[in-house]
């Protein structure tokens, strides 16, 4: 599994190494595609987000409410991963 940080970018939704259809009739492709495209992407803007607002924090010298930020960070960081391992466990249906 690769979890994908470029500098400037942070965190990037992962490519599938399967179509958004392959998985039917286990998983529907509109169901993948919404889980991949907006419940995993929601993970890692929610990430960069907080990073991004950490970073202009820490140029203007502003205070953080750090308890809460990081566990916010935690929260989205933890979906991302989570969602990428649950990617790489699953495969179209063998041809065979
Ligand atoms: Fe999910």
């Amino acid at each position: 599994m690769v979890i994908l940080v470029k500098p400037g970018r942070f965190y990037v939704l992962p490519q599938l190494s399967y179509g958004y259809g392959d998985l039917a009739p286990l998983m529907s492709e509109e169901q993948l595609r919404i889980h991949h495209s907006k419940h995993h992407m929601a993970y890692v803007n929610g990430a960069n987000s907080i990073l991004q607002r950490l970073d202009k924090a820490r140029k203007e010298n502003a205070e953080v409410d750090i308890k809460a930020t990081l566990k916010e960070l935690s929260f989205n960081i933890g979906g991302h991963l989570l969602h990428s391992l649950f990617w790489g466990n699953l495969a179209p249906p063998s041809k065979e």
